[in-house]
């Protein structure tokens, strides 16, 4: 019971600063929940606008994946999207993925294609093999487990 109670609490704090600035962490309870149940939530500041639009628009051929959503649940979970997203070219990709974006390719050009395929990443998707758990670690430099360029650390126990 108590844990429900600090849920919904959680749920009235994000509910309360959504329409907020665009902070570098953005929350929201029910994106988290919804685009965090098959992968990490990909942070919103990480694609553009558009791209995000695209996205949510085709989410039943989602990646080789069906993630549909309802109506009322998608267009909240665009709002936090676009409200939050990046802005400028380098945040788009065609491919809707972050991982093509300009951007990313810049901050990750000292990975080496060996890196990418190592046993432990598997995918340039999955962010969290190399980065952070939980997700924090994901903006911060110091956070980052860099080693010689190569992924050692492994929080993903798949
Ligand atoms: C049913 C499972 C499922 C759900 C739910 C889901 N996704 Fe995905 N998503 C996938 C799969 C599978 C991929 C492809 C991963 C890969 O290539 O390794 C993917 C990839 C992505 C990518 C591209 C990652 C990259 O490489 O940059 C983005 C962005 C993304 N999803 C956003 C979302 C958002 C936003 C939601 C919530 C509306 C969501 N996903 C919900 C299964 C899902
Ligand atoms: C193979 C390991 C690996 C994977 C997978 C990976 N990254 Fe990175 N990432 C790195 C390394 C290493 C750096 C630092 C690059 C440098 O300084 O040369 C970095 C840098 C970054 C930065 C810029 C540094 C900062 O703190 O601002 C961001 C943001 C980032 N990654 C996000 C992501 C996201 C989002 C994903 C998944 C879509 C991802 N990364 C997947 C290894 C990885």
């Amino acid at each position: 019971m108590k844990l429900l109670a600090i849920f919904i609490m959680m749920l009235g704090m994000s509910a309360a600063h959504a329409g907020s600035d665009k902070s570098a962490k953005s929350e929201n309870a029910l994106w988290k929940e919804e685009c965090g149940s098959c992968h990490l939530a990909y942070p919103p500041e990480m694609m553009s606008a558009e791209n995000w639009q695209k996205l949510m628009g085709s989410l039943d051929k989602h990646f080789g994946a069906n993630a549909v959503l309802n109506a009322k649940d998608n267009k909240l979970i665009l709002d936090f999207l676009t409200h939050n997203s990046g802005s400028g070219s380098v945040y788009n990709s065609a491919s809707l993925r972050i991982s093509d974006t300009p951007w990313f390719k810049r901050e990750h050009r000292s990975i080496s294609a060996k890196e990418w395929v190592h046993p432990q990443v598997k995918s340039v998707s999955n962010c969290l093999a190399c980065h952070g758990s939980g997700g924090h670690g994901l903006w911060s430099e110091h956070d980052m487990h860099k080693q010689d360029g190569e992924a050692h650390e492994n929080h993903n126990h798949s």
